[in-house]
């Protein structure tokens, strides 16, 4: 049995789904369901016995206490956090409270559960973090890709909210021997992604014709993951990475901003030749950059490629296709998540959050 926090949100959910689909565990998941959060994202396992859906806060040590007690989980898998640099930016304050303060909170929960464990149950216990390449800061163009020894260096609130609770991680497993695992991972894309996030937003504007705002001179680098590739990482460095290890993840797939708009609207065309928006590219509009913006990031994955056999599968190109798709294929769960239609439902169902 596992206990996955942040489960109904975009990464969260493909590893809830991908795991529930291969019988890997019982999960139970605790999410809060804040704007990011979304119960649709799970309706595939409405019916299933093994999946059990629990709304409320990581920082709430008596509610994690309860659920680790009555499940007794063999892993938590940690993924619930703010996840969006330029909400970070606006206003850091929830980035301290959920990804500081509520890992601490969890982590306090989870070490008095251990404590009190057997000792076999003891080591087989795994708590894996996951977290970011941002951590590590920014890269020159000529600088070598982050691997696992690279120095932190966070430069947004996010991230640096992020390298805290890295380092409560890193500090419970070197204190108390929690047997812990941290996954620093490079740019998520695929199905549930939040379209606050480039790729969504990028589909989703193209569609409607509205222009394509590409941040200072779109140069900036980021290494792509399709998210199921990250997840099925999450799942062997779950079951065979070693405690007290960081693991680097990623695509292998650098790309300017300015590419990965151009091979979406390219798509789109290709989709849409009949589009009145056709061709998409000339929608790209160049926007004020972001403060602070990284300009590149890098993952060096030989340790994971060595330790457990991990590559990721999917091509960019068809990653970023089947993303589209998925996005054309789901209006209901883009409508809901745009129109907020889905708050709406939470607060019938759950009261105001
Ligand atoms: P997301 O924003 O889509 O989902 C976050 C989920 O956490 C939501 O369901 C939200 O409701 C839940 N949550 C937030 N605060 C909570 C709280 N206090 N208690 C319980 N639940 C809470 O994020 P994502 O993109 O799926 O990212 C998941 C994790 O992976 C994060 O820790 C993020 O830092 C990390 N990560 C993301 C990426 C990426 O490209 N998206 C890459 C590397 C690492
Ligand atoms: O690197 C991993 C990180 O990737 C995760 O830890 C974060 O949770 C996730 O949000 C993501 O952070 P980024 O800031 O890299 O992702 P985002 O999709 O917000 O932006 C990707 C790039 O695109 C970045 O250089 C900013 C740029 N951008 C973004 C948006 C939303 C634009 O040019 N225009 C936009 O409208």
């Amino acid at each position: 049995m596992w206990l996955v926090t942040g489960g109904a949100g975009f990464i969260g959910a493909n590893f809830v789904l991908a795991a529930r689909a291969r019988n890997a565990a019982r999960i139970v998941t605790l999410d809060r369901l804040t704007y990011a959060g979304n119960l649709k994202n799970l309706e595939a396992l409405a019916d299933d016995p093994q999946h059990l859906f629990v709304l409320g806060d990581i920082a709430d040590r008596d509610l994690v206490g309860r659920l680790l007690r009555e499940h007794q989980p063999r892993a938590v898998v940690h993924f619930a956090a703010e996840s969006h640099v330029d909400r970070s930016i606006h206003g850091p304050h929830p980035f301290m409270e959920t990804n500081v303060m509520g890992t601490f909170h969890l982590l306090e929960a989870v070490r008095q559960h251990w404590q009190g464990l057997s000792a076999s149950e003891r080591v087989e216990f795994r708590f894996l973090h996951i977290s970011t390449d941002e951590v590590y800061g920014s890269l020159g163009p000529k600088d070598p890709p982050f691997c696992e020894t690279t120095p932190y260096a966070p430069n947004s609130p996010y991230a640096a909210s992020k390298a805290a609770s890295d380092h409560l991680v890193r500090a419970y497993h070197h204190t108390y021997g929690l047997p812990a695992l941290v996954t620093n991972c490079s740019n998520n894309y695929g199905p549930f992604q939040f379209p606050e996030k480039l790729i969504p937003l990028m589909i989703l504007k193209a569609l409607k014709g509205e222009s394509l705002p590409v941040y200072g001179d779109g140069l900036n680098v980021r290494d792509w993951l399709y998210v199921a590739d990250h997840c099925e990482a999450l799942g062997q460095v779950l079951a065979q990475g070693r405690v007290g290890q960081t693991y680097n993840i990623g695509g292998s797939n650098e790309k300017t901003n300015l590419e990965v708009v151009h091979t979406l609207c390219a798509i789109l065309d290709e989709l849409f030749p009949d589009s009145p928006h056709r061709p998409h590219a000339r929608l790209i509009t160049y926007v004020k950059d972001r403060l602070g913006h990284d300009r590149r990031y890098a993952m060096n994955i030989e340790k994971i490629s060595r330790e457990l056999g991990w590559r990721p599968r999917e091509s960019f190109e068809s990653g970023l296709a089947k993303t589209v798709r998925w996005y054309l294929e789901n209006p209901a769960w883009v409508e809901s998540v745009q129109s907020g239609e889905y708050r709406e439902w939470l607060e019938l169902h759950y009261g105001s959050n």
